[in-house]
């Protein structure tokens, strides 16, 4: 198995350090989000907005299950992908599953540099800090148990980040 498939909140930095692992090991790189994005030809916020939640999490998981048979890369899902148990399933069996943990104020700072209002929707509006930690909380045990290894990348960039994944990876 050389699949490698990031989990973890939104702003935990999986697309980031997942395409600087890609870069440094040579692998693909598959972006769950953006893939659905470029298959609808809409935001997430407008998938969200016109057809639910409940349909953009079954784009997520046909995705997903489009990704079955590629070898030597790397996939960055979206911050819900865990949740269902088909997604973690199928991520399993195909790669080594690792969460991105990151504080709420690490998760925070990333996500004021990020653009929110497309891809985001469920952070948007008043208190993003009580919302983090509110989500956080109920999702935190599911990745830890969706995991087969998790990396605390509070404290690093993304390049420190991606060498601490990488040398853990090695190890196992
Ligand atoms: C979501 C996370 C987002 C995106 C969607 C839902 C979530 O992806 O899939 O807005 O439920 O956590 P990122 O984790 O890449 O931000």
């Amino acid at each position: 198995m050389n699949n490698i498939s990031l989990i973890g909140f939104m702003g935990s930095g999986k697309t980031t350090i997942g395409k600087r692992i890609s870069e440094i090991k040579n692998l693909a790189f598959y972006d769950i989000d953006a893939m659905i994005v470029d298959e609808a030809q809409k935001s997430i916020a407008d998938i969200f907005d016109e057809f639910g939640e409940a349909h953009f999490r079954l784009l997520e998981t046909n995705m997903i299950k489009s990704l079955k048979s590629v070898k030597n890369a790397v996939i960055s899902c979206g911050g819900g992908a865990a949740l269902f148990d088909e997604n973690i399933r199928i991520l399993r069996e195909i790669s080594t599953v690792v969460y991105l943990q990151a504080s709420v104020d690490k998760i925070l700072a990333n996500l004021e540099s990020l653009e929110n209002e497309d891809t985001r929707p469920l952070l948007l509006g008043s208190e993003p800090k009580a919302k983090v930690e509110r989500i956080l909380k109920i999702r935190k045990p599911i990745y830890m148990k969706s995991c087969h290894i998790s990396v605390d990348v509070t404290k690093f960039n993304v390049d420190e980040a991606a060498l601490k994944l990488l040398g853990l990876l090695e190890r196992l």
